[in-house]
């Protein structure tokens, strides 16, 4: 606290992000990053931009990546705006297009951002509980609100609607922006950015931190109609013109342009994925249903936060959130290698058997 502080930041709850420890030789499972590397094309064109040029300032619109991924989404240049990470690209939608004078809707469990941006930007929000089996009904967003917004999959959950049901509500809902945050919708859903030709009040966010394995890279982006991008490039343009710097723009083409190797380590996160919930399962714990690279579970016999301190003894660190109290006795497992996840079951057996 600070008499030189402005009143808005009294006000801020901030956002906690994951732990990035120091340590060597953890098995880390709590950011959901993905196990695997980015491919080596990415890594070539990041390297090729550590030159002179470095003393120019970057591309302001980043046309080429965004002509990149309007390539790879079948979309136009102009229906794609790029940013920091998504949770820049999130932040700017917040001001942009759901700043209004009612109420905006997401979940009460969800990405636990969007009631920070909420706070920054002074926008009155309802959270709509999930039901007992944590799925995100429709029905309860056919009510009039300032906007709409969640993942698809859910995070911390990872439950995943289907795009009909995403349609429903974008039918159901014509007078105000639709957010789907698609930061998970690589591991095993279906995009719905197919509808964004439909609906004018569709924006759809995505990341290549997660599918792509460039969290340290921070690019996301938006797809929607051009009066939605036009409205994310004005807040942008208010706020800082270069939001990519020439690393960020030549790797993340490269890496939207190797589809196929993105999609490989996709792959084989879902594999893994299925062997940890079996093993897992083995063990009594009961897992949500996931379409995502994490996977959210507990053990009727243990306490959350006290399976997750007994994996941190163990060289594990996966996520706990005390909050809200219906969540605390899950943990939420980012899914990493095959060797990561017979470490954790390992663990996991020492622990829940003693
Ligand atoms: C649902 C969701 N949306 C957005 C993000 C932000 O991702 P980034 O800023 O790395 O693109 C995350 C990160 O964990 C997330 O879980």
């Amino acid at each position: 606290m600070s008499r030189y502080w402005s009143a808005v930041v009294h006000g801020l709850t901030p956002y906690v992000p994951g732990e990035q420890p120091k340590l060597a030789n953890l098995v880390k499972l709590n950011t959901n990053e993905n196990p695997y590397g980015p491919s080596p094309k990415v890594l070539d064109a990041v390297r090729a931009e550590a030159a002179d040029t470095l003393r120019l300032y970057p591309d302001p619109g980043s046309d080429r990546l965004r002509a990149g991924i309007a390539a790879y989404h079948g979309v136009a240049a102009d229906q794609v705006f790029v940013g920091n990470g998504s949770d820049e690209v999130l932040a700017h939608a917040f001001m942009a297009l759901l700043k209004h004078g009612q109420p905006i809707l997401f979940p009460d469990i969800s990405y636990s951002f969007y009631p920070v941006y909420c706070g920054l930007y002074e926008i009155a929000y309802r959270q709509i509980p999930l039901t007992d089996t944590f799925e995100i009904r429709i029905d309860d967003y056919l009510a009039p609100n300032g906007g709409v917004i969640f993942p698809n999959p859910n995070a911390p959950t990872g439950r995943l609607l289907p795009l009909s049901e995403i349609e429903r509500l974008l039918a159901g809902n014509p007078d105000s922006v639709v957010v789907i945050d698609e930061a998970y919708i690589d591991f095993g859903g279906e995009s719905a950015v197919r509808l964004v030709a439909r609906y004018p009040q569709l924006l759809v966010v995505r990341t290549l931190s997660k599918s792509h394995a460039l969290a340290g890279l921070r690019v996301g982006y938006a797809i929607g109609q051009t009066h939605l991008i036009e409205a994310l490039n004005r807040v942008k343009d208010s706020f800082n013109s270069y939001p990519l710097d020439r690393f960020a723009q030549a790797g993340a083409l490269a890496s939207m342009e190797d589809h196929a190797y993105f999609e490989s380590i996709c792959a084989k996160v879902v594999a893994t994925r299925t062997r940890l919930v079996a093993g897992m399962e083995a063990l009594g714990f009961q897992v949500l249903p996931s379409a995502a690279n994490f996977i959210f579970a507990r053990h009727p016999a243990q306490d959350g936060a006290a399976l997750a301190a007994a994996l941190r003894e163990r060289s594990i660190i996966v996520r706990h959130f005390r909050n809200p109290t219906r969540i605390a006795p899950f943990l939420r497992i980012t899914i990493g290698t095959d060797s990561q996840c017979d470490a954790l079951l390992v663990a996991l057996k020492a622990i829940v058997n003693c």
